[in-house]
């Protein structure tokens, strides 16, 4: 049993249905983490199943499909942690006299959707920073605003007038 150094992290794997997408999901679930592999392979959700792993049908390359299959992780699980771009096809051998629609489509799948994948997660990592960023600064002000009123009551307390004078401190 590997240490559980993904536990309570949400983990989406693309290309999950085999190989080494397959293997990282399984690899990131016995590692803790929460993981939803995606893959336009139906068996997907019949390879990945047990505890804490699950697979959905889903064609990186059709951007609505992967904002549905993002959104529905983050509904069903309550955020995102890790994100495998791992989804790509390659026809070996193919390159300069490979046919335009073959070309095309590596490009859509290996580097578009990829890009597609970070656009539709930037905003929100921006908007953790973001709050990140604000919950520091709302601690700073606490840190600061608490030192001023320690100060403030010793302060005071040194000023007490209900306090008894003359009383040596060891009574
Ligand atoms: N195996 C290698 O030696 C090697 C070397 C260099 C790079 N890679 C890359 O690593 C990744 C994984 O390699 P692998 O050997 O496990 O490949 P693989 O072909 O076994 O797995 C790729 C998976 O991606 C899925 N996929 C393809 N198009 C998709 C799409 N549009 N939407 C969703 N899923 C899609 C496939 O169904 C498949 O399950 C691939 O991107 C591959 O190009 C592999």
């Amino acid at each position: 049993m590997s240490e559980q150094i993904h536990a309570n992290k949400i983990a989406i794997v693309t290309g999950a249905c085999g190989g080494i997408g397959r293997a990282t999901a399984e690899r990131l679930r016995n590692d803790g983490a929460t993981v939803v592999g995606l893959d336009i392979n139906p068996d997907v959700v019949t390879n990945l199943t047990g505890e804490r792993l699950s697979g959905a049908v889903c064609d990186i390359s059709d951007d609505a499909a992967l904002k549905t299959a993002v959104d529905k992780v983050i509904a069903d699980h309550g955020g995102l942690d890790l994100i495998v771009a791992n989804a790509g096809i390659f026809k070996s051998g193919e390159y300069i006299d490979a046919e335009t629609d073959s070309w095309d489509l590596h490009l859509k799948i290996n580097l578009t959707a990829t890009q597609r994948f970070l656009k539709l997660l930037h905003p929100r990592t921006q908007e953790e920073r973001q709050a990140a960023q604000h919950h520091h600064h709302r601690l700073a002000q606490l840190r600061r605003s608490g030192t001023r009123r320690f100060g403030l009551l010793r302060h005071q307390s040194r000023r007490d007038p209900t306090r008894p004078r003359g009383r040596s401190r060891a009574r």
